[in-house]
C-alpha cells in the first residue's frame, strides 16, 4: 500500500493546484463551443473530470446519470464522453443511432479491465444457480455475460431485487463486501480480488487525523473504498450521492473519500462549504488523460468512435436495462 501511495505522491500537488485556480482555456473553449453547436454535440463529463472541462459541460454527473442523460438528449448526434470507456460504452450500447466519442484512448479504466468473460464463465461453472450481478465497471463483453448490471448508486437495490441469496458479484471486492453487509445476501466477488487502484490509495488513518483537526466534519466516501474507511464514514454512496448528500447536510466541513476531480462540483454547488479530500494523492489519472485539447480533437476529427459489435451490444443492452428497472 505504502508503495502505491508514493507513486501518486506527485499527484498531490496536481490536486492542490486544481482546488485553488481552476486553469482558463478561453480560445480553447471557444472554439469547442462553436464547434459542439455546429456538430449537434453534447458534452458529458463524469465528476471527476478536470475543472476546465466540468465548466464547458453541457451535464456532470455519476456513471449511469450520463448514460441516461445520453438517452433522453433526442437531438444530439454526437455525444462527447469526457469519461472512461466503459462509460462510453454503456453510453453507445445504450444509444445505438449516436455517435458516442471517447476523447482519450488512454481513459481506460483498470478495474474494468479485471474482469475476463473467461474468469466469468469459471466460476459460473461452480455456482451454476447463483445470478451473476456486474458493476457497470466492467467491458461490453462481460456486461453481455451479465444478468443484470448495477452502479454504486443502485448496487443495494439490484442485489435486493433478485430472489436469490447467492450472488456472483464483479469486479470490485470492496463494493462487493459493502453490499453483502447491507443485505445479508452472499456475494462471491468475480475476481476473488478486483479493485479501484485510486480508491484504495484512502486511509482510514487519514481521515481520523483530519478528524482531530475539524471535529465537526462531516465524512463522505465511495463503496470502492476499503472497509476500514467505511467504518469511519458517515454517508457512503455514488459520486452523485455525494454531491447530493454534501448540498442538503448542515455539516460546514465535509472529508471526502473519493478521486480529487469531484471537489470541484463539491466547491461549486456549496460555496460557503470546506471540503477536504482524505488523501491528497487521490487522482484517478486515467480519468485525468481527457484535456480541453482532446476534447477539442476529437469534436474536429470526429473521433474516437466507440463501437460494440452488434451480438455483445444487444446482450450487454439486456443487462443495462434490467438495472434501469429496478425501482431505487
Ligand atoms: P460513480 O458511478 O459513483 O460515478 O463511480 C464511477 C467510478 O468510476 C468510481 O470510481
Ligand atoms: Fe476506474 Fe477507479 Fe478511475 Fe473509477 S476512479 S474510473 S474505478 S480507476
Amino acid at each position: 500500500m505504502l508503495v502505491k501511495r508514493n507513486a501518486y505522491k506527485s499527484a498531490c500537488k496536481y490536486t492542490r493546484r486544481m482546488r485553488v485556480n481552476a486553469p482558463h482555456f478561453p480560445d480553447l473553449t471557444q472554439k469547442i463551443q462553436q464547434l459542439k453547436k455546429e456538430k449537434k454535440a453534447l458534452i458529458l463529463a463524469h465528476n471527476y473530470q478536470r475543472p476546465e472541462i466540468q465548466d464547458i459541460a453541457d451535464y456532470i454527473g455519476d456513471s449511469i446519470e450520463l448514460s441516461r442523460k445520453a438517452m433522453t438528449e433526442k437531438d444530439a448526434e454526437f455525444i462527447i464522453f469526457s469519461a472512461v470507456d466503459f462509460m462510453a460504452e454503456s453510453a453507445a450500447i445504450l444509444n445505438p443511432t449516436k455517435k458516442v466519442l471517447l476523447p482519450s484512448t488512454g481513459a481506460r479504466c483498470p478495474m474494468a479491465q479485471m474482469l475476463t468473460v473467461d474468469e466469468i464463465k469459471r466460476v459460473k461453472a461452480k455456482y451454476p444457480k447463483a445470478p451473476v450481478v456486474l458493476y457497470v465497471n466492467t467491458l461490453a463483453v462481460c456486461k453481455a455475460e451479465a444478468d443484470i448490471c448495477c452502479t454504486s448508486a443502485n448496487a443495494v437495490e439490484v442485489v435486493n431485487s433478485l430472489d436469490a441469496d447467492t450472488i456472483l458479484f464483479g469486479p470490485d471486492k470492496n463494493l462487493s463486501e459493502y453490499v453483502a453487509e447491507k443485505t445479508g445476501k452472499t456475494l462471491i466477488p468475480i475476481p476473488a480480488n478486483g479493485f479501484c487502484p485510486t480508491h484504495l490509495l484512502f486511509q482510514s488513518e487519514d481521515v481520523k487525523v483530519l478528524k482531530m483537526q475539524y471535529p465537526d466534519a462531516e465524512v463522505m466516501v465511495h463503496p470502492e473504498c476499503t472497509k476500514g474507511m467505511r467504518l469511519v464514514a458517515d454517508f457512503i454512496g455514488s459520486t452523485s450521492k455525494i454531491c447530493k448528500q454534501a448540498k442538503e447536510s448542515s455539516a460546514q466541513k465535509i472529508i471526502i473519500g473519493t478521486e480529487c476531480g469531484i471537489l470541484h462540483r463539491l466547491q461549486k454547488e456549496n460555496p460557503t462549504k470546506q471540503f477536504y479530500l482524505a488523501y491528497d494523492g487521490a487522482v484517478c489519472p486515467n480519468m485525468k488523460t481527457t484535456t480541453l485539447e482532446r476534447i477539442y480533437q476529437s469534436l474536429k476529427e470526429e473521433k474516437h468512435l466507440i463501437k460494440v459489435p452488434q451480438a455483445t451490444a444487444k446482450k450487454a443492452r439486456i443487462s443495462l436495462e434490467r438495472m434501469f428497472e429496478v425501482k431505487t
